[in-house]
């Protein structure tokens, strides 16, 4: 059994979220006082993830990505990542984890050991104050010395820094995070601002269009088209004219790439979501926990597969619904 939508689109992304909780607080994402957690009984524990996870690669899923909330507070985390290693053998290609970076000057060494092959750390601002403004936490250098440390493990590549871009606050420093992606081993992204923050503040006006960043540093560096062989990549890629360096542009707001979609979402308490965007969830945690077969639980995955949206409707003016929960709780 393979996991093909009604619109004939292989899923291959599967983004495992570990935990609702985080240690930062982000405005495009969650509250100043955070959220109402998941109780912890509600977790999917590791060895149920790994089960889950086995099912979905044998129905051609390649690429599994760690996330949260922030996944680096579940205790033992290079535990999971070593239990999901155990996948490449069955057909898995990658193991990438998003991070805040918090951690990672102490936890860098230990996710390599472990067979991580790729990792996302968010970084919106390369300025302290803007930083503590976005993040609601004074932790950038903290955030830079895990890019540093992350830098001595070759394993893990490539290095990718995702950046929220924001009408009014990302501006002044497009170029100072395009010398970033030239100077240091870093693909840097910039993520325009999507309407899944859990304060409701999103409005139209605060996107920042990725073509907006992009023209700009053109005209500082010459950029070239990367042709990505993989047509379901989120991100537009760029390389630098002279061979220096790559950015990305992730423009899921004015240039929607659904149609090439290729991702499904199990939520910390194990819920699948088909769309970042999806107003219903399909329960996976019930029938785990009630004793259903490997044969059972792939049944229910494709059939909520089947019934994966055909694209969001941000642009669709009334016709959007805001997604059933936040960004934080259901995983980037
Ligand atoms: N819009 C765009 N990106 C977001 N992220 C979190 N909330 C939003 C939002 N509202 C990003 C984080 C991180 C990834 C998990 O999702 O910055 O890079
Ligand atoms: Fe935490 Fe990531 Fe949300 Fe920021 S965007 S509050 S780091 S989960």
């Amino acid at each position: 059994m393979r996991l093909v939508d009604s619109y004939g689109r292989q899923m291959g992304d599967l983004r495992i979220s570990l935990t609702d909780r985080c240690n930062f607080r982000c405005v495009y994402c969650m509250p100043a006082d955070g959220l109402p957690w998941l109780p912890n009984e509600r977790l999917l524990t590791f060895p149920e993830i790994a089960r889950l996870a086995r099912i979905a690669v044998r129905m051609g899923i390649r690429d599994l990505r760690l996330t949260g909330g922030e996944p680096t507070i579940r205790p033992g985390l290079p535990h999971l990542i070593r239990m999901l290693q155990a996948l490449r053998g069955e057909g898995l290609e990658s193991l990438s984890l998003t991070t805040n970076g918090l951690q990672l000057a102490t936890l860098a060494g230990e996710l390599a050991e472990a067979g991580l092959t790729r990792i996302n750390v968010s970084l919106d601002s390369l300025v302290r104050e803007k930083f503590h403004r976005v993040t609601r936490r004074d932790c950038l250098d903290r955030v830079l010395a895990g890019l540093a440390e992350l830098e001595k493990y070759p394993s893990i590549r490539p290095i990718k820094i995702n950046a929220v871009a924001m009408r009014d606050f990302t501006e002044d420093e497009i170029l100072a995070f395009a010398r970033l992606a030239r100077e240091r081993p870093f693909v840097v992204r910039f993520i325009e601002f999507m309407p899944l923050d859990a304060d409701g503040n999103w409005r139209r006006e605060l996107v920042l269009p990725g073509r907006e960043i992009r023209e700009r540093i053109n005209a500082w560096r010459p950029l070239v088209r990367i042709d990505d062989p993989d047509q379901s990549s989120t991100a537009q890629r760029y390389r630098f004219a002279d061979g220096v360096g790559e950015m990305g542009f992730i423009n899921p707001v004015s240039e929607p790439f659904c149609a090439h979609c290729n991702r499904i979402r199990l939520t910390a308490d194990g819920q699948i979501r088909t769309c970042l965007f999806s107003i219903d969830e399909t329960d996976l945690r019930t029938p785990l926990r009630n004793g259903a077969s490997d044969e059972e639980l792939a049944a229910i995955l494709a059939m909520a597969v089947g019934q994966k949206e055909l694209k969001h409707k941000i642009n669709e003016g009334a016709a959007f619904q805001r997604a059933s929960r936040s960004m934080s709780q259901i995983g980037g």
